[in-house]
């Protein structure tokens, strides 16, 4: 039988060429070159193996080295031909390799199929996107730490239901975030040590009759171990899931700063300031500032979560081992890493020069009561029973509301109408500085609180 197209994969066992849309349409080339240079880490690793093991000779060891640190070096300068006919990255590189050093480079395969091949290279591509991802994230809870140790004393409202509840320091409130993002942190490193295991030496799934050394490959690629079965190595893609979901976190946190971000700089709160750099004017409207940077980072939550869905569906009901399914795993991650890079790096660089408009802050919180609770606790503190406390003050706050008065500007003598328990150091519980300060407990709003939480973050960061 004549070989009818020798440009194929195993063409040998095919009677026809591949139909010219069924080879684009089958086709990751454009897409899985951004893992090139970990094919390239991957394929060093295992012919060193193969050597060690004496499965390929010093020379033809020698010669693969050279070959792939070439083509290492032509696709870092854009240099090397890219072509579909090839396929995907792994076919693409090993095809180049053959052109150049021969026979040695057809022997790069022995021992290994593209299935634990690219299981290898995901692996070893998010690992590295994960180190990146970790930078930035520090940036930023290094500006969060910044700002809240700035704003320790700042006195802004606390909202529940978006009402006004009770004062609280933005220091405080800062620190709520900084502590959102040391857990995303900690998820992060988490899912890199279940990602961090080496699926080479599976092979297409049932692994391999040569003599090979799994462990070998693993230390020099850095894993912490080989994985322990060979279908699942190349069946599994939970890590990418799992990293997905982690990245998805990130963004709900990252929309939930967003949001909070763009109500606080409207008119209407008016309490910060966004620099110029990281808003846009309106193309109709002069006088507008659009807090586009929170605006854009709190819609690629959702695109995120998206990516998140497609792999969870990806992977659903997938039989053992490796399906042509995977090759859908790689847009939705590098979209996710890419997202979630730019998203964190958009906000370490604004959160630094975000500017608290302390006064604005202050006249909020002395506007809805927010001293109520103080005023309850005084109470009990004089022997009062709390529910019987609630009643009073809520008696008092309605006054206040039908005279448009806050309760520190209620006297001393409409006060005592609620209860004759109530004295002139009263006037000590509802002011707002002193309302923060009683909170010193562990995780309380208290300045000195604050500032050693900030501390304490600093030391665990470092
Ligand atoms: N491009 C493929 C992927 O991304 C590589 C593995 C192909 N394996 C195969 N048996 N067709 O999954």
């Amino acid at each position: 039988m004549t070989n009818v197209n020798t440009e194929k994969l195993s063409s040998a066992r095919f009677a026809e060429a591949t139909d010219a849309f069924v080879e684009v349409f089958t086709a990751s080339v454009t897409f899985d070159q951004r893992m090139a240079m970990q094919d390239i880490e991957g394929s060093l690793a295992h012919a060193a193996m193969l050597k060690e093991c004496g499965i390929l000779t010093e020379t033809e060891f020698q010669d693969i080295v050279r070959g792939l640190t070439e083509i290492g070096q032509d696709i870092l300068d854009g240099r090397f031909d890219w072509s579909i006919k090839q396929e995907d990255v792994h076919m693409n590189i090993e095809a180049r390799l053959t052109d150049l050093i021969g026979v040695a480079g057809k022997k790069l395969h022995t021992g290994r199929s593209r299935n634990d091949q690219v299981a290898t290279d995901i692996r070893l591509y998010l690992r590295s996107e994960i180190r990146e991802i970790t930078r930035q994230l520090t940036r930023l809870q290094t500006a969060v730490l910044d700002q809240a140790e700035r704003h320790a004393d700042t006195i802004m409202p606390g909202f529940t239901h978006l009402q006004v509840a009770q004062p609280i320091t933005f220091g405080h409130h800062l620190m709520a975030w900084f502590e959102m993002l040391a857990r995303d942190r900690e998820r992060l490193q988490d899912c890199n040590k279940r990602l961090n295991v080496m699926p080479l030496g599976a092979a297409a799934l049932a692994g391999t009759s040569y003599p090979i050394d799994r462990e070998l490959t693993a230390e020099l690629l850095g894993f912490s171990r080989p994985s322990a079965n060979s279908l699942d190595s190349v069946s599994d893609r939970d890590f990418a899931i799992e990293f997905t979901a982690t990245a998805s976190l990130i963004m709900m946190h990252l929309s939930r700063f967003s949001e909070e971000l763009i109500l606080w700089s409207s008119a209407q709160f008016d309490f910060i300031d966004i620099p110029d750099a990281f808003c846009t004017g309106s193309s109709i409207m002069p006088q507008k500032k659009n807090p586009d940077v929170p605006e854009l980072v709190r819609g690629k939550a959702g695109r995120v979560t998206g990516h998140l869905v497609s792999l969870l569906m990806l992977m659903k009901s997938q039989p053992l081992a490796y399906n042509k399914d995977n090759q859908e795993d790689k847009e939705p991650l590098f979209d996710t890493v890419d997202t979630l890079i730019n998203c964190l790096r958009a906000y370490a660089d604004m959160v630094p020069r975000i500017g608290a408009k302390k006064d604005r802050m202050y006249q909020a919180a002395k506007r809805g009561f927010a001293t109520a609770t103080d005023l309850a606790d005084y109470l009990v503190r004089k022997g009062m029973a709390f529910r019987d406390a609630h009643e009073a003050v809520g008696l008092a706050v309605r006054l206040g509301i039908d005279t448009g008065r806050d309760l520190s500007e209620l006297t001393l003598a409409e006060l005592q109408a609620f209860s004759p328990l109530i004295e002139a150091d009263v006037f000590d519980s509802l002011t707002l500085e002193g309302s923060v300060s009683a909170r010193s407990h562990v995780g309380g709003t208290a300045p000195d609180t604050v500032r050693k939480a900030v501390r304490a973050a600093r030391q665990a960061l470092a």
